[in-house]
């Protein structure tokens, strides 16, 4: 099924194949299951109902690779709403926002300026409510860049977030750095199409990098975010931090909304914190068919509601 993977990723981005998903009347009750809601009120509501069930979150406006300034000033924006929104709620404690830095400007000619200006004013308005901000990553061309801009967060808040990827050949490289006090990385496989010369392309190998950057975050001083639905992976970092000596509360589990609801629950009941990742907006596109290559059962499923409302 892994080798799924990269053709489905790849044909996500024809644009007839955009076109013919975006308004297929179906597509939307299937949307709904990965992302709760287009506005902040929706998003509100559901931190309010997941926070019911003992459980953390993670916001993401969703949107990436803006085409211009306007582009990433309304991503801005948006953001300082949700915090807002969230602090008004009195919900912004312990929340967070994740934010990919293409959504701010990163991709444009001053990319990485913009996208260090534009950061710095979500994590301000997010830190003066309690909240947090953790930085997604996108494909490996980025990955310099985002690091780069995390270096300049963390001078003024030490525990902004990064996301890591296991099936990249430099993550160990990466870790070295970032396993210091307070240092929190959230660790994934990786969701992106990359090519064989930067990244692991067998599920396996994939999976052996996780293991060992689990190890490496484990033993080092940070606060390790572990960002996974695999079973074997999720008991392999129970068995980890306790071999490193650390408590329920010195990591977390982070998974994303709607996939593994019960496991999220179970954790949480376990003592774990566990943080869902929360997106919402519009721009569901490119977010929706990650999902979908993940999980060729999510397309079938697709298909399937398709061909019998058809
Ligand atoms: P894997 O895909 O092997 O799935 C293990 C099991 O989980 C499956 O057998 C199934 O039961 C369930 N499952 C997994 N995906 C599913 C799906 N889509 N639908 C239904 N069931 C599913 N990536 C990235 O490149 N940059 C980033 O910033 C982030 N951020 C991020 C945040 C958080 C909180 C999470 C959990 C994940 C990400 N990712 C990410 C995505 C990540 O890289 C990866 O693609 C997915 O988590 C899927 O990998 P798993 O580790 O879950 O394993």
């Amino acid at each position: 099924m892994y080798l799924l993977r990269k053709p489905i990723l790849a044909l996500s981005d024809s644009r007839a194949v955009r076109e013919a998903l975006v308004k297929a009347p179906v597509t939307r009750a299937v949307v709904d299951r990965f992302i709760p809601g287009s506005t902040a009120a929706e998003a509100i509501e559901s931190v309010r109902k997941l926070r019911a069930q003992g459980l953390q979150v993670t916001l993401d406006y969703l949107g990436e690779s803006v085409a211009d300034q306007a582009g990433a000033d309304d991503t801005v924006a948006a953001y300082l709403q949700l915090i807002h929104a969230l602090s008004s709620a009195k919900l912004a404690e312990g929340a967070e926002v994740s934010v990919k830095l293409s959504a701010v400007g990163q991709g444009l000619p001053t990319g990485d300026l913009m996208a260090l200006a534009n950061a710095r004013l979500i994590m301000r308005a997010a830190y003066a409510v309690g909240a947090r901000l953790t930085l997604d990553m996108e494909d490996h061309s980025t990955v310099d860049s985002t690091l780069g801009v995390l270096r300049a967060l963390r001078a003024e808040q030490p525990d902004v977030g990064v996301a890591i990827q296991a099936m990249l050949f430099r993550t160990a490289h990466d870790l070295d750095e970032l396993v210091g006090p307070g240092s929190r990385v959230r660790l994934v496989k990786g969701a992106y199409n990359e090519p064989s010369d930067v990244a692991h392309q067998d599920s396996a190998e994939v999976d052996g990098s996780y293991v060992r950057a689990v190890r490496q975050l484990m033993a080092g001083d940070g606060y390790p975010m572990i960002g996974s639905h695999d079973p074997r992976l999720i008991a392999i970092a129970e068995h980890l931090a306790v071999e490193s000596g650390r408590k329920p509360g010195d990591f977390e589990f982070q998974m994303l909304f709607g996939i593994r609801p019960d496991e999220q629950v179970r954790l949480a009941a376990a003592g774990h914190t566990v943080r869902v990742y929360l997106p919402y907006g519009n721009d569901w596109y490119g977010y929706f068919t990650r999902r979908l290559a993940e999980r060729p059962a999510n397309l079938l499923f697709f298909l399937r509601s398709m061909v019998s409302r058809g």
